[in-house]
């Protein structure tokens, strides 16, 4: 196969653009699509991609792609693909198949034919469960071969173990900072901070720290994967210092502790503080303005929603009494919600939120 090859990105569906944004900074240059991002890579961009993206939620390589317009053809080029050049015979695999407008459409058929092929061209054992995801889709006759290179979801830093109610997954928590302006200079406040997401996401992008440091991904258990080169560029980031400045609190004195733990274990307790209060005793922190962010309980998930009004406007008040200078985010599924703050927001795309709608809703400087 080539050295170089397509690489999907995949978002979280409306987070594309910050995705984008992302992958273009670490130097690489992005193709937005429904869905997600493309670069053009070899197998180090794969890894570096897994290592530092934080907005992806998993990393595609596109392997091959050929034409095949009816079972037996797919059979036939299926065994013909290069399976040894990108897996190993002693891993287990499982293939997932997606049809759309071509000849073959039954997604099953097409999965057990490749599957097949694997199994008897390379020897790769199939299970149901493997980790490791052939990922097949077939379009207009055409189809194209894809390996999952993370396996679990790029959200999972492997850091957290406590988790409050409701998490923000880290994925979106880190593009709604970037959506904020957040550069790792700014200070950074979460006044319903749950298990601490967002403060500790952006003291690990204030500290310089790889999102993947400490998990492991798919492709180590690939053809091609080089562990000593691996460690190389693991060993190669380096860390800067960074101010104390990224605060959290929450009315939940045991989501404190959870968010405080959270911390520690990522390796940025230093650089967080968490307290215990609920948001009308919130005060401004010493130091100059900075973002404040914050994914409070939406109704549809927690409890009821007429409380909801009372507290949103309560939090708009003390933005807006104490918080001059600073921007504030809210992450809401309900727009009437964000409203009720009274705060001059603007609201971004609409994002998929484990199984909600919701956005990003921002001020300027207030
Ligand atoms: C949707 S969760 C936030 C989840 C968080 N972003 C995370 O990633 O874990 C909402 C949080 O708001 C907190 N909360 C609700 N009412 C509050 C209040 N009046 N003052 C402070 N925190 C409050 C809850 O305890 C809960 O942790």
């Amino acid at each position: 196969m080539d050295d170089r090859f397509a690489i999907f990105l995949v978002a979280t569906p409306g987070l594309e653009a910050p995705l984008a944004a992302e992958a273009a900074a670490l130097g690489w240059q992005p193709v937005v699509q429904p869905g997600g991002v493309t670069i053009t890579g070899g197998w180090p961009d794969v890894w570096r991609a897994n290592l530092w993206l934080r907005g992806a939620t998993r990393v595609l390589a596109r392997v091959g792609q050929f034409r095949a317009l009816h079972l037996a053809q797919l059979d036939k080029r299926a065994r013909r693909f290069p399976w040894s050049e990108v897996l190993r015979p002693d891993v287990p695999v499982r293939v997932e198949t997606t049809c759309k407008a071509s000849r073959i459409y039954h997604a099953g058929a097409a999965t057990q034919r490749i599957e097949r092929a694997i199994a008897e061209e390379l020897g790769a054992p199939l299970a149901a469960d493997a980790a490791l995801v052939v990922k097949v889709r077939i379009e207009d006759d055409l189809v194209t071969i894809s390996l999952d290179t993370t396996g679990e979801s790029l959200h999972k830093r492997g850091h957290k173990e406590a988790v409050a109610k409701a998490p923000m997954r880290e994925t979106m928590a880190a593009m709604f900072l970037r959506e904020m302006g957040f550069d790792g200079s700014q200070p950074v406040l979460d006044p319903m901070c749950g298990s601490g997401t967002f403060v500790i996401e952006a003291a690990e992008i204030a500290a310089g720290l790889a999102p993947g440091r400490s998990r492991s991904f798919g492709f180590q258990q690939l053809a091609g994967y080089d562990p000593v080169a691996w460690d190389a560029m693991r060993a190669s980031v380096t860390p800067r210092p960074a101010p104390a400045q990224f605060m959290g609190s929450d009315r939940d004195a045991g989501a404190v502790r959870m968010a405080q733990a959270n911390a520690d274990r990522a390796g940025v307790g230093a650089l967080t503080r968490f307290e215990c209060r609920a948001i009308g005793d919130l005060q401004r922190p010493d130091g100059p303005p900075g973002i404040a962010i914050v994914n409070p309980p939406y109704g549809a998930r927690i409890g009821n929603k007429g409380p909801l009004f009372a507290l949103h406007a309560a939090m708009g008040a003390v933005f807006r009494e104490r918080f001059h200078g600073w921007r504030v985010g809210i992450v809401t599924s309900e727009g009437a919600l964000a409203k009720a703050t009274g705060l001059p927001l603007e609201s971004g795309p609409i994002v998929a939120h484990g199984g909600l709608k919701v956005r990003l809703w921002r001020t300027g400087p207030l």
